[in-house]
């Protein structure tokens, strides 16, 4: 199979299973503030809407903006939305060079297209086989295992996982075997090894190249909602938290340099597991087995954690909406500029996904006013949207987040 169509391949199988992702019922608490329950669209709206034409994602798409497939880390919902703001005067440039028309979105179409946007980091880059082939070498794997008949015996062939586009079914079944494995090597005289970055999907890459995996590519889905359950179920939760829910024995998983690729959560989980197993056997807990798309679930639910924005701090807000200059043109109750609508009657206001899409909507208009009057363009950074969101909805009692 050539690299194109792989490519081709591997974003049609992620479209698809982008479509397990989007269902978290507790976050749907936050009124208007949902996951799309089908973020494939998210993908097609980044085609329809002209993001493509300039945009790539995993080297398919346009010239004349960055690679999107490199944004990181990943930020929430509101930080993703508040990137697009920054840039938007850039964008618009160059959207009237190019004669593309600016689009403008729905709140439900913001929701899908910053949902598509957080997703891009999750699968990472693809393994490269050649340094895959020497990471099997200077790691001991080729001294046990063997791809396409090539290397040692001690454990089984390896050339079965090459079927996999994604690296956590070999991952899953490295953790499950980890135990029999440590203690070959304590025989061996050969080091535990550990990962970094990608190498453990540039092992795959070698092993789907060199191997004899035979016919079929599977993805594994994973599933956050399955995985918030699994979490609990497997015992996750007796040592970790996730943003402060949970156990301390662990640190908490919750955190965002844990909002890595599949293959690098896999590894670090790899690497910490010696020491998780002594404090297991100590707990009694026993280790836990995954099987079928368990591992990837887990790890679908942890990259997911951050992406609903937590309540701001209306204080904070308030102080921004002055800062930014909001209310040289916004009044708030009768109070402030007349050049924009009052924000405290705007259905804008309503949740984090309408304040979203209005901004990026009157980002234009309000261009204008803006270098007319020779005003910086107000950009936001860290917590300043989920702030701000805190302070205009406190304006209007009903839509009081819950929280
Ligand atoms: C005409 C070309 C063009 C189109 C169409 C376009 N962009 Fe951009 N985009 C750019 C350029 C150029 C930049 C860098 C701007 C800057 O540096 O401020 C950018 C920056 C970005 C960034 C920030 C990237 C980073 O590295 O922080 C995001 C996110 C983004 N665009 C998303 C989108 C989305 C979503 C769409 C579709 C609605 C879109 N863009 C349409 C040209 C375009
Ligand atoms: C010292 C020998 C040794 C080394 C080095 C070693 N393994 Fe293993 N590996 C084993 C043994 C033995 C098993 C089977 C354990 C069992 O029976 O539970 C195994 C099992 C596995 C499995 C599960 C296979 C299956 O069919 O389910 C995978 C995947 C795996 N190893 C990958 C690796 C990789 C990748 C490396 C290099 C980073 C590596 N191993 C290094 C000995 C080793
Ligand atoms: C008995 C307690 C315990 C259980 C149960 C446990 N862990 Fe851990 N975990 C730890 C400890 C302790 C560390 C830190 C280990 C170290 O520093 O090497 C850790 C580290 C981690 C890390 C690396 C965190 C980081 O910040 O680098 C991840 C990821 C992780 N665990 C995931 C899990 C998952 C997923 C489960 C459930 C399948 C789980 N753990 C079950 C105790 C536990
Ligand atoms: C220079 C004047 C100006 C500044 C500064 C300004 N705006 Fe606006 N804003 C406008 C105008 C004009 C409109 C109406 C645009 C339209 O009709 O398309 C508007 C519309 C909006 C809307 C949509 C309201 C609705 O009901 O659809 C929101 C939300 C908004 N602004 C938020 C902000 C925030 C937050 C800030 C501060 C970061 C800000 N604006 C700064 C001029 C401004």
């Amino acid at each position: 199979m050539s690299l194109k169509r792989l490519k081709r391949l591997s974003l049609i199988l992620f479209g698809g299973l982008l479509s397990l992702f989007f269902v978290f019922p507790a976050w749907a608490a936050e009124p208007g503030f949902r996951l799309p329950e089908n973020p494939v669209e998210g993908r097609r709206l980044f085609v329809s809407k002209g993001c493509a034409r300039c945009h790539t994602v995993w080297g398919e798409g346009g010239t004349g903006g960055p690679d999107l497939g490199k944004i990181s880390p990943a930020g929430s919902f509101l930080q993703l939305a508040g990137i697009l703001w920054n840039h938007s005067p850039q964008m618009t440039e160059r959207m009237g060079e190019k004669g593309i028309q600016r689009p403008t979105f729905t709140p439900e179409e913001m929701a899908k297209l910053v949902a598509y946007l957080y997703s891009l980091q999750y699968f990472g880059e693809a393994g490269d086989p050649a340094r895959g082939k020497a990471l099997f070498a200077e790691k001991s794997c080729i001294k046990c295992h063997s791809v396409g008949g090539k290397g040692g015996e001690i454990g089984p062939p390896l050339d079965k996982f090459g079927r996999f586009l994604s690296p956590i079914a070999m991952a899953q079944a490295m953790w499950n075997h980890g135990p029999e494995m440590a203690t070959a090597m304590q025989a061996l005289k050969i080091p535990r090894p550990k990962f970094e970055g990608k190498e453990i999907a540039d092992l795959l890459a070698y092993i789907r190249v060199e191997g004899k995996g035979g016919e079929g590519i599977y993805m594994l889905p994973g599933s956050p909602t399955e995985g918030r359950r699994l979490f609990q179920d497997k015992d996750c939760i007796k040592c970790h938290a996730v943003r402060g829910k949970g156990g301390t024995i662990g640190p908490d998983l919750g955190r965002r340099e844990l909002k890595r690729t599949v293959s690098e959560v896999a590894g670090i989980m790899w690497n910490h597991a010696p020491h998780m197993w002594a404090k297991m056997k100590t707990l009694r807990i026993s280790e836990p087995k995954f099987s079928g798309k368990e591992m990837a679930d887990l790890i679908a639910y942890l990259y997911f954690t951050g992406y609903l924005d937590e309540p701001g701090d209306h204080l904070k807000g308030k102080r921004i909406f002055s800062e930014k200059g909001c209310m040289a043109c916004h009044s708030l109750g009768g109070k402030g500029g007349k050049v924009g609508p009052d924000l405290s009657r705007s259905k804008a206001v309503t949740s984090p996904i309408d304040l979203a899409s209005a901004l990026w909507n009157h980002a234009p208009a309000m261009e204008k006013v803006i270098e007319e009057q020779r005003l910086p363009w107000p950009r936001f950074e860290g917590e300043n949207m989920r702030d701000l969101v805190a302070y205009l909805q406190s304006f209007t009692k009903a839509t009081v987040p819950k929280r």
